[in-house]
């Protein structure tokens, strides 16, 4: 080849060359902005999800945990390092969760959206919050992983704790007028009675100072004044009634027992329901339970209610039994308050595999949907200020449910009444 041609040949390849490295540095330079681009975005998401209050945990496809933010490491104790590349069921704690490895529950939208569970903490402590999941599909709608964000529950359970207590002060000071007035009754016979004995008393003193003095003139023959001691006996006799006053006062003493034994079942039964061993778990029979809170709220209910007992033969269990008879006596007054007029509540009791069981079936008005959605909403009643704080349901759901793993539901239809069935593990799970 001619060098002249060769000269022009190179030049073309030359001129080639520059227009790909043009197209090389344009591209670099492309890809470069996008990397930092691609690097802020993923520095704001960052940013997000370390600023967020609440907490958050994304898994894999197997739940091994790929992101952890700052809220759940500060809330549980951990550094990211203990968490990430470690399945979640490490924060399982048993009976309190869905179970963390569970995908299907992990990614059904139905069954978990705030659902109160609890998280194990690095210390082992166990740690209260309000768990929500979700599923993330890729492009081929294969699952890829589990979103779990979750809200610390441990202040509101305090306060929750608190309100427990002032709900338990207020059904106490309710309780204390109901019981005041069923040992006022009693009382008042008693006191009654005790008046009428003394008169009584007083009369027969006299008649027997008689006998004493006619006694006396017997004694010593006197005839005459016999007479008109025996004259004077027979007189007041008739004049007090003897016969009828001697008939009274059994019947008198008779009743006063009868209400001196209905003061001492009350208080016996006041004892029982406010359980002095507070605080401890107690063996305890729920027919008794249930029998001793029916004492203290019948002043409420017996004017319209009838009250249907089939109590089956059932064993003591584990329980905060003080607590068990607050959850009675909130069934009770609520079912007492939803008859308007007359009706039943019909109390059962009865053994299920793993549970003792209670129900209690009012014939009351029922509850419209808007209400059985909210039924168990703390502060949530229908009722007149003064007349019900709304915290009835909510504090029973608490014993029944947080404090004892048990459950606590009910069925309602208008006009027909409402049932709510009580459910305590045999075996207590502990809290
Ligand atoms: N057996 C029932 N029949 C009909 N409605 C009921 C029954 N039990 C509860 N409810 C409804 O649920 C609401 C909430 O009940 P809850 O016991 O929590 O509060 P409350 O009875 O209103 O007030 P509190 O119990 O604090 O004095 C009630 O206001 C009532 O509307
Ligand atoms: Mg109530």
């Amino acid at each position: 080849m001619d060098p002249a041609a060769a000269n022009k040949r190179l030049a073309r390849y030359q001129a080639k060359l520059e227009a790909v490295e043009k197209i090389l540095e344009d591209k670099s330079r492309e890809l470069f902005l996008a990397n930092q681009e691609e690097q802020k975005a993923n520095a704001y998401l960052q940013n997000i999800i370390s600023s967020m209050q609440s907490c958050l945990i994304v898994t894999d496809a197997q739940c091994i945990i790929q992101v952890v933010n700052q809220a759940t490491l500060e809330l549980l104790g951990y550094e990211s390092q203990d968490l990430e590349g470690k399945s979640l069921a490490m924060l399982n704690v048993e009976g309190y969760s869905i179970d963390l490895t569970d995908l299907e529950a992990l990614s059904s939208i139905d069954t978990l959206v705030r659902q109160e569970i609890k998280y194990r903490a690095k210390n082992g402590e166990k740690v209260p919050v309000l768990f929500s999941s979700s599923a993330m599909y890729d492009t081929e709608d294969k699952l890829n992983g589990i979103v779990c964000a979750a809200l610390d529950l441990s202040t509101y359970k305090i306060l929750e704790n608190q309100l427990l207590q002032s709900e338990k002060m207020a059904s106490i000071g309710q309780l204390a007028a109901g019981v005041a007035h069923e040992i006022n009754n009693p009382m008042g016979f008693i006191f009654s009675n005790l008046g009428t004995l003394s008169e009584y008393i007083e009369e027969i003193i006299g008649l027997l100072e008689t006998y004493k003095n006619l006694e006396e003139s017997v004694a010593k023959s006197d005839v005459e004044n016999a007479q008109a001691q025996l004259a004077k006996l027979k007189e007041t006799k008739e004049e007090i009634d003897l016969d009828y006053l001697l008939g009274d006062i059994k019947e008198l003493i008779e009743e006063s027992h009868e209400g001196a034994n209905r003061v001492r079942k009350i208080v016996q039964n006041l004892k029982e329901f406010s359980h002095s061993g507070q605080g401890d778990k107690i063996f305890a029979n729920l027919n008794e339970g249930l029998d001793s809170t029916i004492n203290i709220v019948w002043n409420e209910l017996k004017y319209k209610v009838t009250l249907d007992k089939d109590y089956g033969d059932i064993p003591e269990i584990l329980c905060y039994a003080q607590e068990i008879n607050q959850v009675f006596m909130n069934l009770l007054v609520n079912a007492g308050h939803a008859i308007e007029e007359r009706g039943e509540i019909k109390i059962r009791t009865y053994e299920e595999e793993n549970y003792i069981c209670v129900s209690i079936a009012d014939s009351g008005k029922g509850m419209p949907a808007d209400v059985q959605k909210r039924a168990f909403e703390p502060f949530f009643t229908t009722k007149k200020i003064g007349e019900g704080t709304g915290l009835g349901l909510s504090m029973s759901y608490q014993i029944v449910v947080d404090k004892h793993g048990g459950e606590l539901q009910f069925e309602s239809e208008i006009d027909v009444g409402t049932t709510f069935i009580m459910k305590l593990p045999k075996v207590s799970n502990e809290n």
